[in-house]
């Protein structure tokens, strides 16, 4: 069966890819590396688990898709092509040679504030621009983070609302593709926001900000706010626990910082930072030659204060001087 849907996908797409090898898959979909021929670039091909893909509305999807496919922006990858062979959907992306912010936080124990600030400015600003026009992530987690050299860039845009828009409520679909709980609550537990896992329709942009708060305290502390038995258990932490204080598992942190990601994973949509772009603004490094103000704010309040006073004092000390 799985060997039989690469064969399937390669028959079908002869013309267009060559596949090569399969990376390791995700939760939805088996993820092929390929040649597109045309334009002999590297893809990668994610073709929707075939269970899945049979409780969805092929038409719909691909027009949810359509959408996130218009996103250009320096931190997210763009979707290139989305189509379906005998039912079965694929859509196809650059090919990111780097390794994920899961691969990343594995080797990086633990990540430095400047890092994690780097990390989370970059993700905030393609958030904030994909909100701006109406589209909402709803999985962001450190899967779907790369670092290509050095810089986050976002994946798979768009992907869980075409998915659970096209879902078709009587499709009899036995497929658990994470969480179909209710619909509309498709997303991954360790991230997710309440109201996402409660399945609200009227889930918006804050829920993403909500789980880039949850990636931040993992960035910083190793381990995610909240770790249960079962996804269900996690998903009622996020409903009604409270994290471990970051302060207490990284003292390092800078208490802006701290306070900017708890506000991030605040329960209430309303009590979260407004926009993504509030995050970039507070934690975007002062650019260099950044004025009177910047230089001042390095140095302490009372530095001009004396160096006016001992100016003040050369020039009496040189009237003086002069008028003997
Ligand atoms: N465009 C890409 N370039 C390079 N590697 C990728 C790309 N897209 C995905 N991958 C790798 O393939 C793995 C599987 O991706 P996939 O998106 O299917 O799974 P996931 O993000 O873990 O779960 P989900 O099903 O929620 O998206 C990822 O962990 C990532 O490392
Ligand atoms: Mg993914």
């Amino acid at each position: 069966m799985t060997a039989d849907l690469r064969a399937d996908m390669q028959q079908a797409l002869a013309a267009d890819y060559v596949l090569e090898e399969e990376l390791p898959r995700g939760g939805m979909s088996r993820v092929f590396l390929a040649t597109e021929r045309s334009l002999r670039r590297r893809v990668v091909l994610k073709v929707l688990d075939p269970e899945l893909a049979a409780s969805l509305s092929a038409e719909r999807f691909k027009r949810e898709i359509g959408l996130a496919a218009r996103l250009q922006h320096p931190h997210i990858v763009p979707l290139l092509h989305a189509g379906d062979v005998d039912g079965k959907l694929f859509y196809s992306m650059p090919y990111v040679e780097g390794e994920s912010l899961r691969e990343l936080m594995a080797r990086e124990r633990p990540m430095s504030i400047e890092r994690v600030s780097q990390i989370l400015v970059e993700v905030a600003g393609a958030l904030d621009f994909a909100h701006a026009q109406g589209v909402v992530h709803r999985d962001i987690k450190p899967e779907n983070v790369m670092l290509f050299h050095g810089q986050a860039v976002v994946l798979d845009f768009g992907i869980a609302k075409a998915v659970s828009d096209a879902t078709q409520p009587d499709s009899g679909s036995t497929t658990a593709p994470r969480l179909t709980l209710q619909g509309t609550s498709l997303g991954t537990p360790t991230y997710i926001a309440p109201e996402q896992a409660a399945g609200d329709p009227a889930l918006d942009h804050r829920a993403d900000i909500y789980s880039v708060g949850c990636v931040a305290y993992e960035m910083l502390t190793g381990h995610p706010p909240f770790r249960g038995k079962s996804p269900q258990a996690v998903m009622i932490a996020h409903a009604k626990e409270v994290p471990e204080p970051l302060a207490r598992r990284r003292p390092d942190a800078p208490a802006a910082l701290v306070k900017l990601i708890m506000r991030c994973l605040a329960k209430a949509p309303d009590e979260r930072p407004r926009r993504a772009a509030e995050l970039v603004a507070a934690l975007r490094p002062a650019p260099t030659g950044d004025g009177v103000r910047g230089a001042f704010q390095r140095f302490p309040w009372w530095l001009p204060w004396l160096l006016a006073a001992l100016s003040t004092a050369a020039a009496i000390g040189i009237a003086v001087t002069r008028g003997l």
